[in-house]
């Protein structure tokens, strides 16, 4: 009997860049390679556990709708570095969040504790940041070490507005933007930068990719309030006392007694399974995941009036997929 079984999506948005997608493989692994077995032990695990790869195939296909015969040896470092630092922002936020499971398997944190996993992700940083310098692709260094900057921002201004509860909804805003959008926005911004667009162009594509990652961190918060297996914990955003979309617009609408209520409970019941549970419910039950959902949809159709800008091709169509997989993903 012949056994039909499904393509996963992603795999079927890689087949249009499948041929850079496998060097890019190679070129990636060989970038994190030490001389230190335990490190060499650790980049093993992490080569093998790999993610959606959602940032690298930007830069591809960017680069690609932009210049058909486009994707270089500049592309292919480009989709390195973005890949080298968000493994090592995953490494570090799994120590800063205080989880234990990564791409459905342990994270770093949890199989060779913090102190080696903060090491491991300043290695991987730093591999990144000197595969631009080793080539003086100071261009493309200028670009990622801005993303750097706003994630590592991003994270202490999301940690500043937990201690507080204040947070509403312009901050959730910019603490996403700067925690998630400016890496997917960098992907981009190098694609097209990595081929020697126009700034003009490099421009419009980085804030493509800003409205992307918008999208991409709502839908992220989104699936911490669902009960569906994405590879790592659900509901321990309520739990490390943050307070995402579908959250900040119930407490926005509610009551002042419900408001006190929802307060409290992130304040003081925040690791109260019961509680937490109640909160969700309420929070799905007044419309905060509808209301998150339709702002997600909004930064999706901002990213793809701007994608129309371009001319249509064969890779603007697959870049348009890609949009929508954002947004409709299943982990
Ligand atoms: C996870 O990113 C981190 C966020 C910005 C939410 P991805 O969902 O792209 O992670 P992997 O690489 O596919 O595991
Ligand atoms: C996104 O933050 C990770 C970074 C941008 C560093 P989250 O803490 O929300 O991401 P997940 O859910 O752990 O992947
Ligand atoms: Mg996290
Ligand atoms: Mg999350």
């Amino acid at each position: 009997m012949y056994l039909y079984t499904p393509m996963k999506i992603v795999e079927l948005l890689k087949q249009p860049i499948a041929k850079e997608m496998e060097l890019f493989e190679e070129k990636f692994s060989e970038a994190m390679r030490s001389h230190v077995a335990l490190l060499n032990r650790i980049t093993y695990y992490i080569v093998n556990r790999k993610g959606k790869q959602m940032r690298p195939m930007f830069v591809f296909l960017v680069a690609k709708m932009l210049e058909e015969n486009g994707v270089n040896e500049r592309s292919y470092r480009a989709a390195s570095v973005i890949e080298l630092i968000h493994t090592a922002t995953l490494v570090h936020d799994d120590v800063v969040d205080e989880s234990y499971q990564r791409r459905g398997f342990f994270s770093i944190n949890a199989l060779w504790k913090n102190k080696i996993a903060v090491l491991v992700g300043d290695y991987l940083l730093s591999k990144g940041l000197l595969l631009c310098i080793d080539n003086k692709d100071y261009d493309l260094l200028e670009i990622i070490s801005v993303a750097v900057r706003e994630m590592s921002q991003g994270e202490l201004l999301q940690i500043e507005k937990t201690r507080r509860l204040d947070i509403d909804e312009d901050v959730y805003k910019e603490i996403i933007r700067q925690k998630t959008a400016t890496l997917i926005a960098s992907c981009c911004a190098l694609g097209a930068a990595s081929v020697h667009s126009s700034e003009t162009v490099t421009e419009q594509m980085r804030s493509f990719g800003e409205n992307i990652g918008m999208a991409f961190q709502i839908k992220d918060d989104l699936f911490d309030y669902g009960d569906k297996k994405i590879g790592k914990p659900l509901g321990i955003d309520i739990r490390e006392k943050k307070m995402t979309l579908p959250l900040i617009h119930v407490l926005n609408s509610c009551d002042d007694k419900d408001k006190k209520w929802l307060l409290e409970s992130v304040r003081h019941y925040n690791k109260d399974k019961k509680r937490v549970r109640q909160v969700i419910a309420y929070v799905k039950e007044h419309g905060g995941l509808a209301y998150a959902e339709a702002q997600m949809h909004a930064y999706k159709d901002m990213a793809i009036k701007q994608l129309h800008n371009f001319s249509k091709n064969p890779f603007r169509d697959s870049l348009e997929e890609m949009v929508c997989y954002v947004i409709e993903r299943k982990k």
